[in-house]
């Protein structure tokens, strides 16, 4: 296996801010990280990243949550409300039924705002205030808006979020509203409300803070690194795979990234490197469709709908990062049913761990995966589970069993029991 997308260590450009710089993943072509805002590249419109001259290795890392990894990150402390450091769940009963060595799921719903996007805002809203901007802006299926309305919020600056009007659940708008974004319901999926917001950043009404923001994803990196300082720490070895739902491919891009950025340290072996393997539902499963194919790019889903709304996706932004990300660790996609995916969401509420439908989607890729005998059995695996349960109450209570009304009485309830 080569990363394609790594580089040899990195040399600083003149460009370049303490050692820090965006480089274009398509031409290469550097830029200075917070003179101008950009997203993507001047010349080819290509996806950046940001770029270290010096790399951290584990040793560099000390106390918790997203800001122990500072040395990974461009600065050394953010817009924090205490993110990361989520817990990885052993689940013995579900590794024992769907057959895998190990099991552990790496629970992001149990960060500020119930999501792993607040890795991501702490970082992205500190660059924002390092460009002096004041207005910062989201499309959103309703995660990433409630992150930034709350990390917004905190920064002191004024949060717009675009969300595609009916299709977001329930908890997330009610964050959004009580952290005080101004929330605009569009008429459209959220392919088109993400259209709408880019054009908004072009013409420099606000400060984009979706996962086409490189500097989002730097936090997201963190995911990566905690999954493997936990294995690392129980086991001695770092996971055989990472399994993962993905909507615009931010977070396979994110811990692909991670790997990357270790080998190149020399402190993770290319070869140990962890399969990333990603989730989507049928009914939005462009990159399971573009990996099947052994496509270049992925083809965009006009019309796209699923149970789990939070990944109701058909144009994944992040494709180019993502795609090598999958293929070069040995990864693959897969495309699970609704209904499959509400049956994970039982299977993980019967630990005692409550997730929404789209972090569900997780655990019902590895099961068909596992029964397909593409997952081996002595694997060792890490599933991650990307929201919380109070963020879609609907899907919960539909999934769930049917409140019971009983007389006010204990002989009436002693009654009802009988039945
Ligand atoms: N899981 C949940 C719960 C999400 O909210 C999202 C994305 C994903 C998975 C997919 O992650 O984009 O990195 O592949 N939610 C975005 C939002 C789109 O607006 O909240 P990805």
């Amino acid at each position: 296996m080569s990363l394609s997308l790594s580089t040899n260590q990195p040399r600083a450009p003149d460009n370049a801010d303490d050692g820090v710089w965006l480089e274009c993943i398509d031409c290469g072509d550097t830029f200075a990280p917070f003179e101008d805002v950009r997203y993507t590249c001047d010349d080819c419109d290509g996806l950046l990243e940001v770029r270290y001259a010096d790399l951290p290795t584990f040793d560099d890392f000390e106390g918790q949550g997203v800001w122990r990894y500072a040395a990974a990150l461009p600065f050394d402390a953010g817009v924090s409300i205490q993110e990361g450091a989520t817990p990885l769940y052993e689940v013995p009963r579900l590794e024992d039924d769907i057959g895998v060595e190990t099991l552990r799921i790496k629970h992001e719903g149990m960060n500020p705002t119930g999501s792993f996007k607040d890795r991501g805002m702490t970082v992205g809203v500190r660059v924002a205030a390092e460009l002096g901007v004041d207005r910062l802006a989201c499309a959103s299926t309703g995660n990433t808006s409630a992150a930034l309305a709350a990390y917004g919020s905190r920064g002191g600056m004024e949060t717009l979020v675009l969300l595609p009007a009916g299709k977001v659940a329930a908890g997330k708008i009610a964050q959004a509203s009580l952290h005080g974004a101004r929330i605009l319901e569009v008429d459209g999926n959220f392919d088109a409300c993400l259209d709408i917001v880019q054009e908004l950043a072009a013409g420099g009404e606000a400060y984009l803070l979706n996962s086409l923001n490189p500097f989002r994803l730097e936090g997201q990196k963190t995911i990566g690194l905690e999954i493997l300082e936990g294995f690392l720490a129980d086991y001695d070895a770092v996971p055989d795979r990472i399994v993962l739902p993905v909507g615009n491919a931010g977070n396979t891009s994110a811990l692909y990234k991670a790997f990357r950025e270790l080998v190149q340290a020399g402190e993770l072996a290319e070869g140990d490197v962890p399969k990333l393997t990603g989730v989507q539902a049928e009914g939005a499963a462009p990159m399971v469709e573009a990996i099947e194919n052994g496509a270049d790019e992925v083809q965009r889903w006009d019309d796209v709908e699923t149970r789990a709304t939070a990944i109701r996706i058909g144009n994944p932004v992040n494709a180019p990062k993502a795609l090598p990300g999958i293929r070069e660790t040995g990864g693959t996609a897969v495309a699970v049913s609704d209904e499959a995916i509400t049956d994970a969401q039982r299977d993980l509420a019967g630990e005692g761990i409550g997730v929404e439908p789209a972090s569900a989607a997780s655990v019902a890729g590895l099961r068909k995966l596992r029964s397909e005998g593409i997952v081996d059995d002595d694997e060792r695996v890490a599933c991650l589970t990307t929201g919380h349960l109070l963020k879609d109450p609907d899907a919960a209570a539909a999934a769930g069993r049917e409140p019971e009304p009983v007389s006010a009485d204990t002989a009436g309830v002693l009654e009802h029991l009988q039945n």
